[in-house]
């Protein structure tokens, strides 16, 4: 279990996360929706540790770990993946090279890497593709070397900022099919944050919409679907 409690993010004058609480169960496909702007990528960051809040607490579990460092920060970081909307691949590296990557920064023994990229390749659905250049890969299967590459460490949450934003529709539902398998199957917690309802309504099980920077409701997905008691959630839902 994730817990935000009172999360307050500020960017000089601008507000981009107030007071934010929300509770996302361990094993959920949990999406967060807003508006360009609502504070969705900011409170990505906060979650995972990127960025400290200036004000609240963020725990996993009973632990509390807004304001770790050094070792303990890299610790919780090592069992959290996260992916975008750009990909933000390496284009120098091959996929090999890129899926390796944070298993090298680990320390893993070569034959150890070799044997759990073939691995995830095959997750992913890209064993073909193991040799191949990044410019050579279509957008889907980008994302899917970027997926090998956050889950090559095993992390039990999965973070995904608009990961499906820059894929047409066809390529969006796959790889959307591909993180509701890779869940059931591995049982981490996914939480995606995204503009895009269809993405919500087709893979989460409980949904936080987020206003200016403000949680304007949260449930589960069809209680919030079926009855949205906020003028933000009637107005992503309804447009
Ligand atoms: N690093 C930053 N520096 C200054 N302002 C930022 C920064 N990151 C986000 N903001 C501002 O915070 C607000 C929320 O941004 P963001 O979290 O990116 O929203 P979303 O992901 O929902 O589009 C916006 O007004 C944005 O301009
Ligand atoms: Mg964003």
């Amino acid at each position: 279990m994730i817990r935000l409690k009172g999360i307050s993010k500020h960017y000089g004058p601008v507000a981009a996360v107030r007071k934010v609480s929300l509770g996302i169960p361990r094993g959920s496909i949990y999406g967060i929706i807003g508006k360009s702007g609502a504070g969705k990528s900011t409170l990505l960051r906060v979650m995972s540790l990127l960025e400290s809040p200036d004000g609240g607490e963020v725990y996993y579990g009973d632990e509390r770990v807004d304001g770790l460092d050094g070792k303990e920060l890299l610790f919780r970081r090592r069992k959290m993946g996260m992916i975008f909307q750009n990909f933000n691949l390496f284009a120098s590296r091959n996929v090999l090279g890129n899926i390796s990557y944070p298993l090298e920064i680990a320390g893993f023994p070569k034959k150890a890497i070799y044997e759990r990229v073939d691995e995830l390749l095959e997750m992913v659905g890209i064993t073909d593709k193991k040799k191949a250049l990044l410019r050579e890969l279509s957008g889907g299967q980008k994302q899917r070397v970027a997926i090998a590459r956050a889950l090559a460490a095993g992390p039990e949450v999965l973070f995904c900022d608009e990961a499906t934003s820059a894929l047409d529709p066809q390529t969006t539902r796959s790889i959307l099919a591909l993180i509701r398998e890779l869940q059931s199957r591995l049982k981490i917690t996914v939480v995606l944050i995204t503009h895009q309802m269809q993405v919500i309504r087709s893979i989460c099980q409980y949904v936080a919409v987020l206003h200016e920077g403000e949680l304007a409701e949260e449930g589960k997905l069809d209680e919030v679907f079926d009855s949205p008691r906020s003028q933000a959630a009637r107005e992503l839902i309804y447009e």
